[in-house]
């Protein structure tokens, strides 16, 4: 059993189950302060953010108020990194004032594997470059399970800037260990051929990726990552768009997801976003639920 948590690449099928299911208990808890057990009561956590973010940070922090923690966020554009202080540094001086858990994003893969090896703290992974986005592929496991009951077989169609998302990458990891299909899907300048390594299908037609999918799950181009020419947002938008009527091509009962933020009238039309179709809200419940589920794991053991 690992202190951290640091990629869907070390959970087996059963413990992404288990957090599926712990994940729903901690729901009641969100909205009905009775609930909350306050488990993780005297613990502190500190949020370390090197990229921007709304959801993921705010979701810990409030996951962490939730389980009964001390929460606070290392603002990282006013720290000492401003005045040059390197990673391992700062998250040495967090472990030395008693910090029982780092969570930490940051633009370079593999940074959160690093600096577990120097601190006593449980560190979790908040997204890694264009590695990994662990606990965002659980919650996406967690909604999909919650909306459709089992992985086996589904078809899982995920559409945008595969190459540089650690969403997809997280998520294709999971679900090809849940027995779900992926198929990934968006213009070869975002989708390179090598992708099917993951166990994806690689589709450059639109209409045939979404095609009999259950799951569609959209993503932001991310312009912050682009290493060549990225032609323009409208472009992509005209080609690579989902709308209610590409939609329609999916499974009857299919859902939309998108990890957020969505760039409106970009990834998705507006339209579709706020579709019955769509649980990109339901996300949002569920990423605090599975993160109090986590962090109550990590602390008593269970993965
Ligand atoms: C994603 C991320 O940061 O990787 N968002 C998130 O965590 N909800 C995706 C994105 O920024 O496009």
């Amino acid at each position: 059993m690992s202190k951290d948590f640091l990629g869907i690449k070390d959970l087996d099928k059963n413990a992404i189950m288990t957090i599926i299911e712990l994940a729903k208990q901690k729901k009641q808890e969100i909205f009905n302060n009775s609930f909350r057990k306050k488990i993780l009561k005297d613990k502190t956590l500190v949020t370390l953010f090197y990229e921007n973010s709304t959801r993921t940070k705010i979701s810990f922090s409030v996951a962490g108020q939730y389980t009964g923690m001390n929460v606070s966020d290392l603002d990282v554009a006013t720290s000492s990194v401003q005045k040059g202080e390197s990673l391992i540094d700062t998250a040495v001086t967090l472990d030395q004032m008693g910090i029982n858990y780092i969570i930490l994003r940051h633009q370079q893969t593999g940074a959160p594997h690093l600096i577990s090896k120097y601190v006593k703290a449980s560190v979790i992974n908040a997204g890694d470059g264009s590695n990994e986005h662990p606990t965002q592929a659980l919650l996406d496991f967690f909604t999909i399970y919650e909306k459709k009951s089992s992985f086996k077989g589904l078809n899982v169609t995920i559409i945008g800037d595969i190459n540089n998302s650690r969403v997809a990458r997280s998520n294709v990891i999971g679900l090809k260990k849940l027995g779900a299909n992926v198929t990934f899907s968006g213009p070869t300048t975002l989708l390179s051929k090598g992708m099917e390594v993951l166990g994806a299908k690689v589709s450059y037609d639109l209409k045939d990726a979404i095609r009999n999918a259950d799951v569609i799950m959209g993503l932001r181009v991310q312009l912050e990552r682009q290493s060549g020419m990225f032609p323009s947002l409208r472009e992509y938008a005209n080609i690579y768009g989902i709308s209610s009527d590409l939609f329609t091509l999916a499974q009857k009962e299919a859902i939309l997801m998108h990890p957020a933020p969505v760039n409106r009238g970009v990834e998705l039309t507006s339209e579709l976003v706020d579709s019955s179709a769509s649980v990109i809200n339901d996300q949002v419940t569920n990423g605090v639920a599975v993160r109090m589920a986590i962090l109550e794991l990590l602390q008593f053991g269970g993965f």
